[in-house]
């Protein structure tokens, strides 16, 4: 005669005792595994009389289920008991400062696109753009730069191969060459085009088209891709009055110095007409140019900053409007040269290394740009 309370009390008495989980799974096994004293004692029942079964088969399924509460009781103790002994010993303190999580910074380019967007919005300007793949109707044809312009040859362009050479004329959209823009100035004739496919009619245009151009050229000072934001505003009765005026106010709040100075000095773009290329006085300070004051003061001079002009009639009327009733001013100017100009480097081609130490000292905060103190009204 099987004893089943006896039973019971021992597999009570062993489940309580167990010291740790794996203990306490050995147990499990012991009893209610495949091969478990429990389970050989639920297999007996097959093999009973119906007399025999009705009176055992109860004690029995009793006893499995008092077994399995008892685990299942112990098991959720010694889980309570290891956090409460976690809990106790792991002490939390609140006001240890978080350890710091890496963070990247802004690219000194980037920062200074956003700055030119803030400044010019401030202005009325709205940002444009142009593709970088670009073809040779809009990077020079339509910029005044017909097919044996020996400005063409100035740009050091990368053209794409194209299989072949009596095919040169096919290649690209509209049937012309393509090539990586040489320079932001393509986004004028892309900007003036859809206005005009938009409206049927022209302006106002304003619009800068800061982004990537690309030349086969590389020094201290050059790099074959480099940035340059472009300006171009149309409307009736613009002048060059128009175009200094925005400089300056652009210059002075970019800078954020009051004393900017800008020269003008007459020169030649075939695409604009007359041409003007800007220099701005700077002073020597410690050695290094500060700018700021007239570059004809004693100890000062004149830097070369920018090409702009009044857009060459032929611009306007290839980009589908008509010249006598709109006219409008242009310029172009080195995003990486205004970077380095503001904030201190020198080499051009550490920005394009991804030296993440240069970053790091150049960088600028995600969360607190732009650091201009103020926009263009701040200094009215
Ligand atoms: N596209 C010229 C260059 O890359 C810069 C330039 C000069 C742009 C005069 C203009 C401009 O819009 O009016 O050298």
């Amino acid at each position: 005669m099987t004893d089943y309370t006896a039973l019971e009390q021992e597999a009570g008495a062993r489940i309580a005792a167990a010291q740790d989980l794996a203990a306490l799974e050995a147990l499990r096994v012991e009893y209610l595994g495949k091969q478990g004293s429990v389970s050989g004692l639920l297999k007996t029942l097959g093999t009973m009389t119906p007399e025999e079964r009705q009176e055992k088969a109860p004690k029995i399924q009793h006893l499995r289920q008092s077994v399995a509460d008892a685990l299942a009781q112990k098991k959720a103790a010694m889980e309570a008991a290891e956090l409460e002994a976690r809990l106790a010993t792991e002490k939390l303190d609140l006001t240890l400062p978080a350890p710091e999580a890496p963070r990247g910074s802004v690219h000194p380019v980037s920062q200074v696109m956003d700055e030119l967007a803030e400044i010019f919005a401030d202005l009325g300007f709205s940002v444009a753009t142009g593709p970088e793949i670009e073809d040779d109707w809009h990077n020079f044809t339509a910029l005044n730069m017909p097919e044996s312009h020996p400005a063409r040859a100035m740009h050091d362009t990368f053209y794409f191969p194209h299989q072949d050479h009596a095919q040169r004329h096919t290649d690209g959209p509209q049937g012309h060459r393509t090539l990586l823009r040489t320079h932001t100035s393509p986004v004028q004739v892309r900007t003036m085009l859809s206005v005009v496919e938009k409206n049927g009619g022209g302006a106002p245009i304003r619009i800068i088209a800061p982004g990537r151009v690309y030349r086969s050229d590389s020094d201290a000072t050059h790099t074959p891709m480099f940035h340059q934001v472009e300006g171009l505003v149309i409307d009736r009765d613009i002048h060059l009055g128009h175009l200094k005026w925005t400089l300056e106010t652009f210059l002075k709040a970019f800078f954020e110095r009051e004393d900017i100075v800008l020269r003008l000095r007459p020169s030649y773009f075939p695409f604009t007409e007359p041409s003007v290329e800007v220099d701005v006085g700077f002073a020597i300070e410690n050695g290094k140019r500060v700018l700021g004051g007239s570059g004809d003061a004693p100890g000062h001079g004149w830097m070369e900053l920018l090409g702009s002009g009044m857009v060459n009639r032929r611009v306007i009327e290839m980009s589908g409007l008509d010249p006598d009733e709109w006219q409008g001013f242009a310029f172009g100017v080195g995003v990486d040269r205004l970077a380095m100009l503001k904030y201190g480097m020198d080499d051009l081609r550490a920005f394009f290394d991804g030296d993440v130490r240069w970053l790091r000292h150049y960088g600028f905060s995600a969360f607190d740009q732009p650091t201009l103190s103020g926009g263009v009204g701040a200094r009215a």
